[in-house]
């Protein structure tokens, strides 16, 4: 049987395929996953299945349990907002899921680029984020169903912070003492990816898809990692409207801060978010849009120097970013 088989047979199983013929209708190039359309007797559905290797240049392998990860985290963040993820309607063979598919919900990125930037939704993504780590903050049961720190050890702090760190004299005992400060902590269910690749713009506001890094973790890495995608964005497009997204975003994450001193998470989201910005043009995953060497040295000069002296906050970062030196 061959896996696609496979999953068609799966989708029998739980009731989402009629007898006919099932077309699966390839949805993306994404790097870890297989990802399809699927239309069905009760309408269109996704389904996604984590290949067993990233398919990126320099070989990442990531345990394909990482598909369970993803299906816990959109379940337990839609029992914090049903809006917020698609519903999971059933697992399939080989760690692969479906889930209904949103009509109507472009992907923020693309909107982005098209130059619809709303600082509003900018910050409703702050305000979905910071809710799910609210309601899973210092959870006894939240910490046990997400014990993934391998996962996210291989696939988030390796290549994002222990990569350069190895690769940077100067830098490099700083990076390791934050990677060391972020594996470290255990506050809230982090999603791992929170990018606006991987956002949904939907009807009822963000949709957040992709959830394979989830970990019980720190909660700032989710802030930092979508800021950082802001702020390179920034630099990428020009547009002064992406600093004020980034600003919007922090600034709504920081209200729903109930947890914990919010001083200090915008500290560590500050330092975290420094380090990401340099991964993104030195790192094992560099931004794929970020080839002009004056937009790379924009970034990477002001990451280094954040590193070098950190920002008393985020938000202090966020404000004296700059698209360009020119
Ligand atoms: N429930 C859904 N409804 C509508 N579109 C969806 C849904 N789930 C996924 N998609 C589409 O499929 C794309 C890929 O989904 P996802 O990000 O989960 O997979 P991935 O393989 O991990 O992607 P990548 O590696 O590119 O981030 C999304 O960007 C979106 O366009
Ligand atoms: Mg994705």
């Amino acid at each position: 049987m061959t896996a696609d088989a496979d999953i068609v047979e799966g989708l029998r199983a739980a009731g989402l395929a009629g007898e006919g013929d099932v077309v699966l209708v390839p949805l993306t190039g994404g790097v870890s996953c297989d990802v399809w359309k699927v239309e069905t007797p009760s309408g269109p559905i996704v389904v996604k299945r984590p290949l067993p290797q990233l398919r990126v240049a320099a070989e990442w392998l990531a345990p394909i349990e990482r598909g369970q990860s993803e299906v816990r985290w959109l379940r337990r963040a839609r029992g914090v907002d049903p809006q917020i993820a698609p519903e999971v309607l059933a697992e399939l063979p080989g760690y692969g899921f479906a889930m209904r598919f949103l009509p109507d919900s472009p992907v923020w990125k693309d909107e982005l680029m098209a130059g619809r930037i709303d600082p509003g939704f900018a910050a409703a993504v702050g305000r979905g984020i910071a809710a799910v780590h609210a309601a899973t903050a210092n959870s006894v049961a939240d910490r046990a169903a997400f014990p993934n720190d391998d996962m996210f050890r291989a696939l988030r702090v390796d290549p994002f912070l222990l990569h350069v760190a190895r690769n940077d004299a100067e830098l490099g005992p700083a990076l390791d003492a934050l990677a060391g400060d972020l594996v470290s902590r255990k506050i809230a269910l982090v999603h791992g990816d929170v990018s606006p690749k991987n956002i949904l713009v939907g009807a009822g506001g963000p949709v957040f898809l992709d959830a394979e890094c989830a970990v019980y973790g720190d909660p700032a890495f989710d802030l930092a990692f979508c800021t950082t995608h802001l702020l390179l964005k920034a630099v990428w497009l020009g547009d002064a409207r992406l600093n004020e997204a980034a600003a919007a975003l922090v600034d709504a994450y920081r209200t729903g801060v109930a947890w914990e001193d919010a001083d200090g998470l915008m500290l560590r989201a500050g330092r975290l978010t420094a380090a990401l910005l340099l991964a993104r043009v030195e790192g094992k995953s560099p931004a794929p849009y970020l080839t002009d060497p004056d937009h790379k040295r924009v970034v990477r000069d002001q990451a280094r120097a954040s590193i070098v002296a950190p920002p008393p906050s985020l938000a202090g970062l966020v404000a004296n970013w700059k698209r360009t030196f020119a």
